[in-house]
């Protein structure tokens, strides 16, 4: 087994991670939000990147054909292979695509939450960039720009505090990406404190 996978930074919490009502508050809020604004077709195949344990996987999948799971954490892409619902509609990859890319395209690539786990924005949307067919399209939601106090402080594996949008723009649009849109989803509040979290769209 690769360094990779033998230091799963999701192993201890994919037991519990659909009990959360944060988690299912936000993947309810961003998965409406995603098949509300993305034409998705029963024609179209479908990347989600850090999926996690499938809840926004759950939220797409009656709209598509089929959807790729990508993680890195191979505990809660178990979890997400072990529900039923999902069985035959999406498969799952546990494979770093900074490092190693897919040979497989996609017409939308969605990802909640994940991004902000990833320490070089810029390579990760030109690996989006390049998995997507002509046309495609992304709908990534995240944190907005924030203190630092959405993790605790001694968190692993985060290493933005949220994104600026005008500056995630200006990465997107010089990987290539065009008609970059975004929206509020919903706002997290927790400990007196308010967190936005923001979808952006835009196409290859
Ligand atoms: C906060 S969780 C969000 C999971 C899911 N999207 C959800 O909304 O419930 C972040 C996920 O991103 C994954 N992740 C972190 N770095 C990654 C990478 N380089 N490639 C793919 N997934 C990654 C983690 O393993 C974890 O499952």
């Amino acid at each position: 087994m690769s360094d990779l996978f033998e230091n799963d930074l999701f192993e201890n919490k994919a037991e519990d991670w659909d009990a959360g009502d944060m988690k299912q508050i936000l993947s309810q809020a961003i998965g409406g939000a995603m098949v509300q604004e993305v034409s998705f077709l029963p024609t179209q195949h479908v990347m989600d990147f850090g999926a996690g344990t499938g809840l926004i996987c759950s939220a797409i999948a009656p709209h598509v054909q089929k959807i790729m799971a990508v993680d890195i954490s191979p505990s809660m892409l178990e979890r997400l292979a072990a529900k039923p619902e999902l069985k035959g509609k999406v498969a799952t990859v546990c494979q770093d695509i900074l490092d190693c890319p897919m040979d497989e395209k996609f017409d939308v690539i969605v990802s909640a939450m994940a991004m902000h786990h990833v320490q070089d924005t810029d390579a990760m949307l030109q690996r989006f960039y390049e998995h997507l067919q002509g046309g495609g399209q992304v709908a990534l939601a995240d944190l907005d720009a924030e203190d630092g106090s959405f993790h605790p402080a001694d968190a692993e594996g985060v290493y933005h505090d949220g994104f600026d949008r005008d500056a995630l723009q200006h990465k997107l649009e010089q990987v290539g990406f065009q008609d970059v849109r975004f929206e509020t989803v919903t706002t997290v509040f927790k400990d007196d404190k308010t967190y936005p979290i923001f979808m952006v769209m835009a196409f290859k």
